[in-house]
């Protein structure tokens, strides 16, 4: 049943209408003045109220503003005398829905309220849709967070499955060349050639060394901590991890030179994580050289490293590997940073430019790359230090 509030200071009025109203279906509340009116309005909350204008005390604009300013949503028809065009645009300008005049015609009165009537249910219907309409965002980004978390997951899962396949291959690869060592060992000394033996030897060493790169790339790739960074001389873990190349880079005909500036003293980076990044370059440079097609070619890998300061009087640190080998293609340089990336099946497993790119990007450094196919390439990492 709709709740109606009448105010009107004639009594008989107040009494007709209240009977009128209440047969059409109406719960009615009546005040005879604009105070009373207020009192009953913000007890009671009805949602239409029929007002008189002309009353002693409040009077009936000055009730419609009130009431508009308790609850906005409220329909309001007032009843002005016949003619007062004035009095009825000033309710219509306060957020009276209707007005109607005297002398009250029923007929009138019940249009008037049925279209008032209509306008609340309208609002009514918004507010539930808007309610609605709020439920259904919150739903939906519920469900949108649980894709993504379901996304997250799968991801996870994906590529712990492509870190365990790519991983397994290569551990493969490596067993393989485990297993060729020890059989060339066991052979040679069975039949007394001890050049068989040297040979199963270093095979063995070899493959026992890629093992240990392989472990430590892949610790240094889910490191999460922030680097452990010290007092280093990089013009002397240069020439270190030089020295382990050297054997390999012999048989395969590659030069290995330095040309280390003699003004780079000390500088505050991480030993373990710089000595990762350039054994992965370095071993990438022969690499290029052993995959070259060009047998025509001296090949030559040159390690460099400067001091330059800036116009800012910022100091950085360059680092280069440059080698004159194989070069990379467009592809393969739209592809070096995918994790499991090689060009090297059985030889490379695709996470020394991630790691090599971790460890600078850790140290808020920047790696660059210049490369031509069958030419070479040259590595850049450049290290800002204070
Ligand atoms: N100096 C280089 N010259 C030519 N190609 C290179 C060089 N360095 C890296 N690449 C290419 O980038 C790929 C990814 O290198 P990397 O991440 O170190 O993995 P991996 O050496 O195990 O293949 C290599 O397989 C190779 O194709
Ligand atoms: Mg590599």
């Amino acid at each position: 049943m709709t709740k109606i509030l009448v105010i009107d200071d004639e009594r008989p009025i107040l009494e007709m209408l209240k009977l009128s109203l209440s047969s059409e279906g109406y719960d009615v509340l009546t005040a005879e003045n604009g105070e009373k009116a207020l009192e009953i309005f913000k007890e009671q909350c009805p949602q239409l109220v029929l007002t008189d204008i002309k009353m002693p005390g409040i009077d009936g604009i000055e009730v419609l503003k009130r009431i508009k300013t308790l609850n906005k949503e409220v329909e309001v028809i007032v009843i002005t005398g016949h003619g007062d065009m004035d009095t009825a645009i000033a309710a219509l300008q306060h957020g009276a829905s209707d007005f109607v005049t005297k002398p009250l015609r029923d007929e009138v009165l019940m249009v008037s309220l049925e279209r008032a009537k209509k306008k609340l249910a309208m609002c009514e219907q918004l507010k539930d849709y808007t309610d609605n309409l709020e439920k259904k965002v919150e739903e939906c980004k519920l469900g949108l967070r649980q894709a993504q978390d379901e996304l997250v997951k799968t991801e996870r899962l994906a590529s712990i499955g492509e870190t365990v396949s790519g991983l397994a291959h290569y551990i493969k690869n490596i067993m393989t060349g485990l297993g060729g060592g020890i059989y060339m060992v066991h052979t040679g000394m069975t039949k007394e050639k001890p050049d068989m033996m040297e040979e199963g030897w270093a095979m063995f060493q070899h493959n026992i060394e890629r093992v240990s790169d392989l472990v430590l790339d892949l610790l240094r790739y889910a490191k999460q901590t922030a680097p452990q960074r010290g007092s280093c001389r990089l013009n002397e873990i240069v020439p270190e991890v030089m020295r382990i190349f050297k054997e390999e880079a012999g048989v395969h005909k590659v030069k290995l030179s330095m040309d280390l500036d003699p003004d780079l003293k000390e500088a505050d980076i991480e030993y373990d994580g710089m000595r990762r990044a350039l054994v992965n370059l370095i071993s990438n440079a022969i690499d290029a050289c052993i995959y070259d097609v060009d047998l025509s070619k001296k090949w030559e890998v040159v390690v460099k490293t400067r001091i330059r300061t800036g116009a800012d009087h910022g100091k950085t640190i360059h680092i280069t590997v440059t080698d004159n080998g194989c070069g990379m293609t467009d592809e393969v340089k739209g592809q070096l940073f995918q994790r499991f990336f090689t060009t090297k099946p059985g030889r490379g497993i695709g996470l020394g430019l991630l790691v090599t790119q971790k460890v600078v990007y850790e140290h808020g450094g920047e790696i660059l790359l210049d490369s031509i196919a069958g030419q070479g390439t040259t590595v850049s990492l450049l290290l800002s230090v204070t």
